[in-house]
């Protein structure tokens, strides 16, 4: 939840909402979608049970390092299944700003003292290629410094776009790419989620120790 009481004024157009509760609840609520997805979805769990097998060896021997579950080249298909859990789940699905002052955003003139909603969870799990063309309709009204960092990431595919399926984040050698598409769970830019790392590794190790508690020592 945000506290529109307080508000915290930045250097930049806009006042940023901290989030207060929030931060307590997210990865907990993250780890249910979790539950419920992967109770869903036994390929995958056997899939994930499989990866983690095959690159963890000697379990019951050795503990497991926190280094070693958030290696996305080690455990391409844990990382994938914590980023698409993330991204379907779509738990903070929006956040908004207040302009502090007047602003243009996408050949639209913004009053200062509008708040603004960015959609996080909509674009993430919906931006597939049927939206390529908007896209790059809108490339001649972007402003300069939004051109200037480019669009890395891909389109989802429209089939299954709003599945949970982690394959999508797979290339065909097995690799993760972190890139495959629209993925804003932690939002954006200098005001992003300040615990992004700590909340995808709390995800892994979790998700790890649900699917092999009867093998691996902690
Ligand atoms: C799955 C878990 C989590 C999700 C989905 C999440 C998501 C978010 C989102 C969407 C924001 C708002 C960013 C914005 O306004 O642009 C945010 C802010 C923040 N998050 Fe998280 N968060 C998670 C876990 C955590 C954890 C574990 C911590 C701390 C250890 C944390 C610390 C923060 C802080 C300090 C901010 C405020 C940053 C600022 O205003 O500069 N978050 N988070």
């Amino acid at each position: 939840m945000h506290s529109a009481d307080l508000r915290v004024s930045t250097n930049g157009p806009c006042t940023v909402y901290p989030v207060d509760l929030f931060l307590i609840s997210a990865t907990s609520t993250t780890l249910q979608w979790a539950v419920k997805y992967l109770a869903r979805a036994p390929e995958v769990q056997r899939k994930l049970r499989r990866e983690l097998v095959e690159q963890l060896p000697n379990p019951g021997e050795r503990t497991i390092t926190y280094k070693e579950l958030s290696d996305s080249k080690l455990l391409p298909y844990l990382t994938a299944v914590v980023y698409e859990v993330l991204r379907v789940a779509r738990v903070a699905n929006a956040v908004n700003r207040d302009t502090t002052c007047d602003t243009v955003i996408l050949g639209h003139h913004i009053p200062k003292g509008t708040q603004i909603f960015f959609t996080l969870g909509y674009t993430q799990l919906f931006e597939s290629e049927n939206h390529r063309a908007i896209a790059d309709g809108l490339e001649g009204i972007r402003s300069e410094s939004s051109r200037k960092g480019g669009r890395k990431e891909g389109y989802w595919s429209a089939d299954d776009c709003t599945e949970f399926r982690p394959e999508r984040w797979i290339m065909p050698d097995g690799s993760f790419n972190a890139n495959a598409g629209p993925w804003f769970p932690f939002s954006l830019g200098f005001r992003g989620c300040f615990g992004i790392r700590l909340a995808v590794r709390i995800l892994a190790l979790r998700v790890f120790m649900s699917l092999t508690d009867d093998l691996f020592r902690y």
